[in-house]
């Protein structure tokens, strides 16, 4: 018994030190010469204790070598405050993510505020309150994704959007007194696939509404964005074409890098890549969001991210974006 109680007692001590100073005192005061082992061994009897003698001298042994060994492992280990930080191996932003970025800068320096609006919204902001109602041919161009579930009594089926303009009239209403300078970014969903399409993708919808906007507004805003996004030598246009939710109406086209506008599969040999739709708001969509028509104007634009990042990357492909493969994703 007296062996066993001073066991337990030197390996409680040890496992408390914290210094390498604290464990060499513990050493000479149980296992030393004069030390407490061989104080209590003296005055047991050798034949039958001698056994245990060593087994306990053995249990304190190791004791403090496991004890030393944790103790350099961790606190007496020399460690360098002032050396640089070294980053962990996370990898980077999928280049999706770092255009979404890049994007917001831009537009937050011409006074653009970012907000986020439902992926999954009602056919009103997608459609009705922008001039499509259900029966009109000009939503076969959106090719809509619906979801299986009840209908709103006032504001109809849910649907994946498919596009960011349900954020115009959402901001309008939630604004109610502009000036408003919306960045409107999220997902889109459609039913279409093709190099330069992809099912799920992104887009961004920028509005401007307040008393004398006019279209010089809306293309300077956008030669801006061009210039900051690809440099100043991009070439770009805005032709004619026709939104049921904006009046007058355009198509916004980059030149094609693929082919220096010589026409390839990328741009379909037509020399140029669609960005985006744009135009002055329909007084219409004023009207859905409660405001009195012809007392605002207003610019709005919804360009495509992922093609934005395929002409930048020089990508000739969009579906290698979701791909999932980490040599393509690699590389940016
Ligand atoms: C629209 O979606 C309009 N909401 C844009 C708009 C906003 C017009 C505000 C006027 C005012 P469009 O269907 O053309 O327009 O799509 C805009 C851009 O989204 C396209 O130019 C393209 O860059 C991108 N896009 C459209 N469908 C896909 C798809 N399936 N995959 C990848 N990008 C797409």
């Amino acid at each position: 018994m007296p062996l066993l109680n001073l066991k337990n007692q030197a390996l409680a001590l040890i496992s408390q030190t914290v210094s390498g100073q604290e464990l060499a005192q513990l050493r000479i005061a149980f296992l030393g010469r004069k030390g407490q082992l061989n104080q209590v061994f003296k005055k047991l009897d050798k034949v039958n204790y001698g056994r245990q003698f060593n087994e306990t001298k053995q249990a304190i042994e190791s004791a403090l070598t496991e004890r030393q060994t944790q103790l350099t492992g961790t606190t007496a280990e020399w460690f360098d405050l002032t050396a640089p930080g070294q980053l962990p191996p996370l990898g980077h932003l999928h280049p999706i993510s770092q255009a979404i970025a890049e994007i917001q800068r831009i537009f937050e320096h011409l006074g653009f505020t970012r907000v986020r609006y439902p992926e999954v919204d009602w056919d009103h902001y997608v459609f009705e309150a922008l001039n499509m109602p259900a029966d009109h041919p000009a939503r076969d161009e959106w090719e809509t994704i619906f979801i299986d579930a009840p209908a709103h009594p006032k504001l109809g089926q849910m649907v994946l959007t498919t596009h960011t303009s349900n954020g115009q009239v959402r901001e309008m209403e939630r604004v109610k007194k502009p000036p408003i300078r919306m960045l409107n970014l999220g997902k889109c969903y459609r039913r279409q696939q093709d190099p330069t399409h992809t099912i799920m993708f992104h887009q961004f919808e920028g509005l401007v509404v307040d008393k004398g906007i006019s279209i010089p507004h809306l293309k300077g805003t956008l030669d801006y964005f061009g210039r900051q996004w690809f440099g100043p030598k991009i070439k770009s246009r805005i032709r004619p074409f026709h939104f049921q939710f904006t009046e007058p109406s355009f198509e916004v086209d980059m030149a094609c890098v693929f082919c220096d506008q010589k026409g390839c599969r990328v741009c379909k040999n037509a020399g140029w890549l669609e960005m985006g739709g744009a135009g002055m708001v329909n007084q219409f969509v004023f009207e859905s969001a409660g405001y009195v028509r012809n007392e605002w104007q207003g610019f709005a634009f919804g360009f495509g991210i992922d093609r934005l990042a395929m002409l930048k990357y020089h990508i000739n492909d969009i579906r290698l974006l979701t791909g999932g493969d980490m040599r393509f994703l690699k590389q940016f």
